[in-house]
């Protein structure tokens, strides 16, 4: 087992490895020693495979146990679902010193954290993150929140959890999308600032997502993406500054996903995303062709697409919703060089540009 160490506004551990879910109970009862009620919030996908083992090894701790649990997908990160968290923890008697368990992936991370964040003004709450995606990224560093009609992610909190559980077991049992698109996490972090993850990932390359089956690696893999989330977080919690690399890729990919109605999954239009950055920094001359080559490559080998038919004025459209814009400027993530991000100032003007780079209309990216 990996454990990673995260010191923010609260100091907690990433605990990454096999079998994790059997001990979740004792985790959780050695950290809360005065809980009584534990919430487990988890999604119809997500409930049947493990559910019960986490409820079995809460009980086995003396935890009174209820559940929530909403239809998977995207659809459902809304204030309904959240209000459904929140009138069971009310009908349940739940106090400041009571629990909620979030198993699942992002969604529900992310959900379920918002409503431990609001719920009394603030309860504990445990990531158990059961993708790939959250294992790597949304489960550590206390992101929450809710989706609006008019975007993604636009009500939230920041609430660090008091520890993450991720049983690298589970992502034997991933459908195929769902693994690949948590790739597209995991080779964000080696583009932005990791050089030896870039390595072994391009040492890995042939055996595409058949890397899954090789827990050692795998365990090894989440771990380096913790570190590198933990490294982050700890410097800039509240996403001021150098948190805003992580989302290399995401302000196009954001759009897409949205243009999509949410039927293409976050990591695919994240990778689209990065696919297009790369394009339009060869376009500006600041990246080699060499270097987007060997980029695109890495991205393609894991199975996920580099490009996406969206025009530059759609993107400049939906930059318009993004949280890091500040006033009308865009905080623009670059990497120009693998293992190394930058954080560039833009326009929205100067983004459409960018975007454009050699195209002189708007045709599509
Ligand atoms: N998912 C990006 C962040 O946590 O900042």
């Amino acid at each position: 087992m990996i454990r990673t160490a995260v010191k923010a506004s609260k100091s907690y551990e990433v605990l990454t490895g096999s079998g994790l879910l059997s001990s979740s109970g004792k985790i959780m009862r050695e950290l809360c020693p005065g809980a009584r009620k534990l919430l487990i919030v988890s999604e119809t996908r997500v409930a049947p495979l493990y559910l019960e083992k986490v409820r079995e090894s809460a009980k086995a701790q003396g935890f009174e146990v209820s559940e929530y649990i909403f239809e998977a997908g995207e659809a459902s990160k809304n204030i309904g679902s959240v209000s459904g968290m929140w009138g069971v923890c009310a009908r349940e008697g739940f106090t400041r010193t009571d629990l909620i368990a979030a198993l699942g992936g992002g969604v529900t991370g992310d959900m379920a954290g918002f409503a431990a964040a609001s719920f009394l003004r603030g309860i504990d709450v445990i990531q158990i993150p059961t993708s790939l995606l959250a294992m790597v990224d949304a489960s550590v560093g206390g992101k929450t929140g809710i989706d609006l009609p008019e975007g993604k992610n636009q009500v939230g909190a920041f609430w660090q959890p008091v520890c993450v559980i991720e049983d690298t077991d589970c992502l034997k049992t991933l459908p195929d999308g769902v693994f690949t698109e948590g790739m597209a996490e995991v080779i964000k972090y080696a583009f932005i600032m990791d050089i030896p993850l870039y390595d072994l990932l391009r040492e890995n390359a042939s055996r595409g997502i058949g890397i899954r089956d090789d827990a050692e690696l795998m365990e090894r893999i989440v771990g380096m993406c913790v570190a590198d989330k933990a490294d982050v977080i700890m410097n800039d919690e509240f996403d001021n500054g150098r948190r805003q690399i992580l989302n290399y890729g995401h302000t196009a990919g954001h759009v897409i996903e949205k243009k999509s109605d949410f039927s293409k999954p976050h990591g695919i239009c994240v990778a689209k995303g990065m696919g297009i950055m790369i394009d339009a920094c060869v376009a500006a001359g600041s990246l080699t062709e060499d270097e987007a080559s060997k980029m695109k490559s890495l991205i393609t080998a894991y199975g996920l697409p580099v490009t996406d038919d969206i025009t530059p004025e759609e993107a400049r459209e939906g930059a318009m919703n993004d949280k890091k814009k500040r006033g009308n400027t865009l905080s623009v993530i670059l990497v120009n060089k693998i293992g190394d991000a930058q954080i560039v100032k833009m326009t929205p003007d100067e983004y459409t540009s960018f975007l454009r780079g050699k195209r002189t209309d708007d045709t599509p990216l």
